[in-house]
Parts: C-alpha cells; structure tokens; sequence
C-alpha cells in the first residue's frame, strides 16, 4: 500500500462508517449497541478496512438520532458504557483497524448540563452565555433575525420564564429545538471540548469526524441572513450566510491540531464542511487546521461522466493547494443509499440532492441502479486519498422508501410536517443472516426502524461466498487496493478525453510501473480500453479485444 508511514494512515484509508443504532444489536431491545458491534467486528476485518467511524454513541436523548449530546464524554445506556468503548478500541486496535468516533461540537442536546444550568437562570445571565440568548425583536415578541433551521422553522425558539410564559429572550438552534447552539466565544466552552478531546484520546481513539464543522461561530451581531421564509438550509445548500463558514471557525480548528498532535500517534480529524466554494474548503484543510473534509461535491454527482470529470479534477485541484489528500464518499446516514439514486436517475428522474425530500417515483429502474453502484464503489476505490464507505454499501443495500410515518424518527420530518426529512430510509438496520424478521440485527428479531422482507437475500450470511455478490466485490477490491502500490495516497493521469462516456485514468501520474488503470463506463455502448490484463471488475467481465478490453455500460474496472 502507499502508506509511508504509520502516521499518514488517514492519506490513504478506507473508512467504514457504523450507524451504531442500527448496525448490531446485542442486547434485543430493536437498538443496536457496542456489545453488537463488538460481537460483529469481524465483518470490518474480513471486509479489509482501515478505519471504522461511529455516529454519535453519547449520552443522549435522541431527538436527532443521537446528535443531540447530553454528555460528550459519557455513553448512552441503549449502546453500553465507556467500558465497552475502551473495549472495543482495543479489540478493534488488535484487528489492525483504527477507530474514528463522531464529536457534535455546533451544539449540544436541551438536556445537556450547560442548557440546565442556563434554563434554571435568569435570561441575559451568566449561564446563558454558554448558549446564544438574545432578547427578540417587536420588543421580543418576534425572533431576533430571519435565521432559520436547518431541519425547517425558525432557528429560534422562545426562552420561556418561571411561570412558562415567553420572556422576550431567545435562544438558537441552527437544527432542531432539542439542540441549542453553543455560544464558540465563551472559554469554557472551548475548555470543555479540549476535555472532550483529551478524554477520548487518552482512550485510544484516533481521531474525530467533526460534525457541522462549518458551524460554531456565528457572525457578530446577529446579521439578517436574507434565507427567506420557507428557503431551507438542506445539507449541501450552505450558502454564504451568517451563521455558517465564518472566519473565527478556523482558530478553533487550530488548537484542535493542537492538542491532536500533542499525542503519538498524532490523532486525525475529518470534518463535515458543507461549504459554498472550493477555495473555503481548502481553508479547512490547511496543514494546522483538519487533516480531511468529506468530498460532499463527489457525493452530489448524477452518473454523468463530465460531471464526475469535472469534480475529481477540482477535488484534486482543491486539496492540493494545501497539500491534504483528497477523500471520496458515496453515501452516509444523511444523503439516500447510491443504489436508489443511481436507480431513479436511470430512470430518467432526478434525485434530490438529499434526504431532506422523498425519494421521487417508483418507476426506477434497479438493475441498473445496482450496477451503477457496484460500479461507482470500484471507481472511488481507485481514486486518490481515502474513501468512506457506509454500512450495507458494501451489500448494495437499497433506500427504504417505504416506512410508515409513525415509524420515522427525522426530526426535520416531525418540523416540516412529512415535506422533509426521509433521513430514517438510509438508516434501517444491517441485515446479517437470512432470518426474519430482523435477519440477525437482534437476537429478538426486535428492529427500531422495520426491515423490508426480502433483506435476507442481501444479508451478509446470503452474500458470503457468492462471487457475484456485492459483499464479495467490496471484499475483493479492498484487497486488491492493499497489494497494489499504485493505489490510495497519490496523483493521476487522465487516459480518456475531456467528454468521453467512459472515464480511464492512470494511478500514479507518471509512466511508473506497476500502474493501474481505472475504468468506469457511463455511456451506453461498449467502450475500449487499451490494456493488457484485466485485474477486477464490477460487473460481466470486459471483452478482450485488439490490444485491449471492451469494458459495458454501467461498469468498473481495474486493469493494466
Ligand atoms: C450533521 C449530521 C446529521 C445531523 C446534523 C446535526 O449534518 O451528519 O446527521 O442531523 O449534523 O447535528
């Protein structure tokens, strides 16, 4: 692998991210837990990855599936104790897999200590700072500004006073009422969060996915946001306002890379940085500031090979700049599963560019939509950097269009009345074995979100062996990506033409060998490359043809 050194693991890794809820349940309460992934570890060393990520396991009322922190450095009782954590880091450490966890800096849960200690004062006073409270407008009958939340509404909510009526103050909340906005000017704060850092270091973890990174700070003075009325803040429409992506954001990030490199191995962070150019996120990639920012322009792409063109050249444009590799990301527990979006693009619909809004249609075409994702998982892995992948991608999982309304847990779908916020589709639980009804996520068959009937057949027992199978592919390509030198941390070479359906480039740049060539074919004829072996491939094996192979529609591969 081109990992030089053990403390650039993070240039090259593949990262599996475990929605802890929904991943393995061990206990049979339908919620997944740290016994669960504990007993189910295995699958992340058979599949070959380097790093796992966990979603917030903290302390938590759930109001925003466990990103609403009451205690960053205390464990829900539904996944275990810190106990368990340390645990698993170790076992995991022993598995040669790193541990990355989630860390919700923007904001905490209503029940944090802080928000008690402010709502059991008096508005204006000390506790208060801790949080933005800021006496309304029409003499604090209306909220101060136009900000709104990013789940739907208004980001403000009336602070009420001793007897339950409105005080006149307010406080914000960029997402859901249940998790007010820290105030990022106040020490202790800050002090908080380094504690924070420091306590789960001194663990073992290796590093954070921060969360809303581009939050924190917000503009001095509360400026009017011109969002309008009804004009939402989707993820991955953080537009220039005064709540997002300000200046002050990035001295936070710096004293982060502070205190991480204090320790040895230095710890790594990955920030969620929704951002509206590519000079903006280079910032946070800066050599001081986060290590890595989650490719969401690569995420966003349809299957449009000018498209993707464009955006792996800016990728790599943009994070070299600043000298930080480039990551690739297809899916996480916010954005529908690729192979729906694939499904309805091939269609002819185009999918909306997040779960805030439904899934369109029913006449998406899923053969195709498989295909497309099997491809697009071999393609990412070939590219520069590291890569993300989430939990059942590597089974091809679908989107779960279809759950009742009383099931789902979205906050944003509650604020909006249904017109937003399907989040809960990409976040059913994992299938293991072919048994119904929760096919091994519980030993009760017990299940927080219902499974759809046929999920047997994509369980991980079902795909075990079969060389076809999605699992099989993922497991194979993560080997393959480990034995070739080429491959991870490094630069490319385009081999097809600007406007060519089929995208072929040359891992690394240089005429070097060993080299790999990656293939991903988006048009809808057969196309020749020229290559003298064929090393995987996402679908039907290409055609050898004269110097060369005819790679189909709808597929990946690797050669040389
Ligand atoms: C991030 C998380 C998302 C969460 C939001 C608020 O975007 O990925 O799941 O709802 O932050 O914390």
């Amino acid at each position: 692998m081109s990992i030089t050194t053990d403390a650039d693991w993070w240039r090259s890794a593949v990262i599996y991210q475990v929605y802890p809820k929904s991943w393995a349940d061990a206990d049979g309460d339908g919620f997944g837990d740290i016994a669960g992934i504990r007993s189910r570890l295995a699958h992340l060393a058979r599949l070959g990855v380097d790093a796992v990520w966990f979603s917030p396991w903290y302390t938590s009322p759930q109001a925003d599936g466990g990103y609403d922190v009451a205690d960053f450095r205390g464990i829900d009782p539904m996944f275990g104790d810190v106990a368990d954590v340390e645990a698993l880091v170790a076992e995991a450490h022993d598995l040669g897999i790193k541990v990355i966890v989630d860390i919700v800096p923007n904001h905490s849960s209503d029940q944090h200590v802080f928000f008690q200690e402010a709502l059991a004062s008096e508005p204006g006073s000390p506790a208060w700072q801790r949080y933005h409270c800021v006496r309304g407008s029409d003499d604090g009958a209306s909220p101060p500004n136009d900000w709104r939340s990013a789940f739907g509404g208004s980001a403000w909510d009336p602070v009420l006073d001793a007897s339950g009526q409105p005080s006149g103050w307010w406080y914000l909340h960029l997402f859901d009422s249940a998790q007010p906005d820290f105030n990022w000017d106040h020490p202790d704060v800050r002090a908080d969060f380094e504690a924070t850092l420091r306590f789960w270091f001194d663990r073992g973890i290796d590093g954070f996915r921060i969360d809303v990174a581009t939050g924190l700070v917000k503009a001095p003075g509360y400026p009017t946001s011109g969002e309008g009325e009804g004009l939402h803040l989707t993820f991955g429409e953080i537009l220039d306002f005064p709540q997002w992506d300000q200046p002050g954001v990035h001295e936070v990030w710096r004293q982060w890379r502070r205190v991480s490199n204090a320790y040895h191995p230095p710890r790594i962070f990955v920030g969620e940085v929704w951002v509206a150019t590519d000079e903006a996120l280079a910032a946070y990639i800066r050599p001081d500031e986060l290590h890595t920012a989650f490719n969401f322009d690569y995420l966003k792409c349809r299957w449009d090979a000018g498209q993707m063109r464009e955006v792996i050249d800016r990728s790599l444009h943009t994070s070299a700049m600043v000298g930080a590799p480039t990551t690739w990301v297809l899916e996480n527990h916010d954005v529908p599963r690729v192979r729906t979006k694939y499904a309805v693009e091939a269609a002819g619909e185009r999918m909306p560019q997040s779960n805030t809004a439904p899934v369109p249609g029913v006449a998406a075409d899923d053969a195709r939509g498989l295909a497309r994702a099997r491809a697009g998982l071999v393609f990412m892995l070939g590219l520069p950097g590291s890569a993300y992948l989430y939990q059942g991608q590597e089974l091809g999982l679908e989107e779960v269009v279809d759950l009742p309304a009383a099931t789902r847990q979205d906050p944003a779908f509650r604020r909006t009345r249904g017109a937003e916020g399907f989040r809960d589709g990409c976040r059913v639980p994992m299938p293991w074995t072919r048994r119904a009804p929760s096919f091994g996520f519980s030993p009760t068959g017990a299940s927080w979100l219902p499974m759809p009937a046929h999920w047997g057949d994509l369980s991980v027992e079902a795909q075990t062996g079969d060389p076809e199978s999605t699992l099989e592919l993922t497991r194979r390509m993560l080997r393959l990506r480990r034995a070739e030198q080429a491959l991870g941390d490094g630069d490319l070479h385009w081999i097809s033409a600007p406007g060519d359906a089929c995208l072929v480039l040359r891992r690394p740049a240089d005429d070097e060998d060993p080299h790999v060539l990656v293939a991903m074919n988006l048009g809808d004829s057969p196309a020749f490359v020229g290559a003298t072996e064929v090393l995987a491939s996402s679908g039907a094996p290409p055609e050898p043809g004269d110097g060369g192979y005819w790679l189909a529609p709808d597929t990946a591969a690797w050669l040389r």
